[in-house]
């Protein structure tokens, strides 16, 4: 599709931003989080850098994420954060600018893909297009998307839970749900608070979620503490949390998760969901795959380990389930 300049994939991810440059493969994999000196507007740092900052900032500095389920919610620093991410990866010329391909959610309106353009349009590149995310995962995971037979992607991010069935190169029916790991961090932040009466950061649930988080009854039950301050005196306290904690507490968003899965399942045409009885993929790195399989009929799922080796754009590998 391109020619002779720099291309460019960008993963926009509400979470993290992958950038792949043809010929070289993913040289950017960094949280979605940017500094910015509030007076000069300038970038101070983005990434892992700059989502060390979060909360710590001195007044005049400032940490932000700009992407908020799955769209942009701060344009100007988004922007910006493009800009940087271009001039880093592609160096900045006034002749030769590069293409750049950005993913995006399913369903998500033309105001928000506009924005997605016109901030890419500005970060000094060329010519951009937009591919949908689950398109793009199932070609970053290496799937023949072209032949006519129905596979399915349910890609779990940090924003937006993209769901899709694809065939014949296309998406044939698909849902954007607005819930993903963040929406889960703060499940367990709820539930913790609820329980304990102790209050932990989102980081902290995130934490959990990565440490001990599984949600299939009969995996291994794991535990560990957790600091926070209590709810009633105020002070440092300790609770020592398990993964059944976890498993209750997203229990509501992955339910709402397991029907949005279903009615895409329902609405497939009956050819192609006999194709998805016997090969589904799934995303995550954690027993949810095991579990969102499990709960739509589809048997068990291999979690793709995220590894970064990656052939595509969203910088995922993956096992193909059963079949
Ligand atoms: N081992 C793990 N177990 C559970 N969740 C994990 C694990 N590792 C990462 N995550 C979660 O995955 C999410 C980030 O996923 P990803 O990088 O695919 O999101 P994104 O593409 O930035 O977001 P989106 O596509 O929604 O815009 C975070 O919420 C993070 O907590
Ligand atoms: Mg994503």
């Amino acid at each position: 599709m391109f020619g002779g300049n720099t291309d460019i994939g960008i993963d926009l991810g509400t979470a993290n931003i992958l950038v792949y440059v043809k010929g070289k493969g993913i040289v950017l994999n960094e949280p979605s989080v940017v500094a910015v000196e509030k007076a000069s507007n300038k970038i101070l740092a983005v990434g892992a850098e700059a989502r060390d900052m979060l909360g710590r900032t001195p007044q005049g500095i400032v940490a932000v994420r700009p992407l908020k389920e799955g769209v942009i919610a701060n344009y100007t620093i988004t922007q910006k954060m493009l800009e940087y991410i271009v001039n880093k990866v592609a160096g900045k010329s006034f002749f030769f600018k590069p293409r750049v391909m950005t993913c995006i959610p399913v369903h998500i309106t033309s105001v928000e893909k506009r924005a997605v353009l016109e901030a890419t349009i500005q970060a000094g590149v060329s010519k951009t297009y937009l591919i949908e995310e689950p398109l793009a995962a199932a070609l970053g995971a290496g799937l023949d998307i072209m032949v006519p037979s129905g596979k399915m992607v349910v890609d779990i991010g940090g924003g937006t839970t993209d769901i899709a069935i694809l065939s014949l190169g296309g998406v044939v029916d698909s849902d954007s749900v607005r819930i993903g790991g963040d929406k889960f961090d703060e499940s367990i932040v709820r539930y913790v608070k609820k329980e304990y009466n102790i209050l932990i950061g989102d980081t902290t649930g995130e934490a959990i979620k990565k440490t001990i988080g599984n949600v299939h009854p009969g995996e291994e039950i794991k535990s560990m503490n957790v600091r926070g301050r209590d709810g009633i005196n105020g002070l440092p306290s300790t609770v020592t949390v398990t993964s059944e904690d976890v498993r209750k507490a997203l229990e509501e968003p992955l339910e709402t998760l397991i029907g949005r899965i279903r009615s895409v399942l329902e609405k497939c045409p009956p050819e192609l969901s006999a194709d998805i009885v016997d090969k589904y993929l799934s995303y995550r790195r954690w027993s949810v795959t095991g579990w969102l399989g499990k709960s739509t009929g589809r048997g068990y799922g291999d979690s793709c380990d995220c590894s970064g080796e990656s052939i595509g754009l969203c910088g995922h590998r993956y096992r193909k389930g059963a079949g």
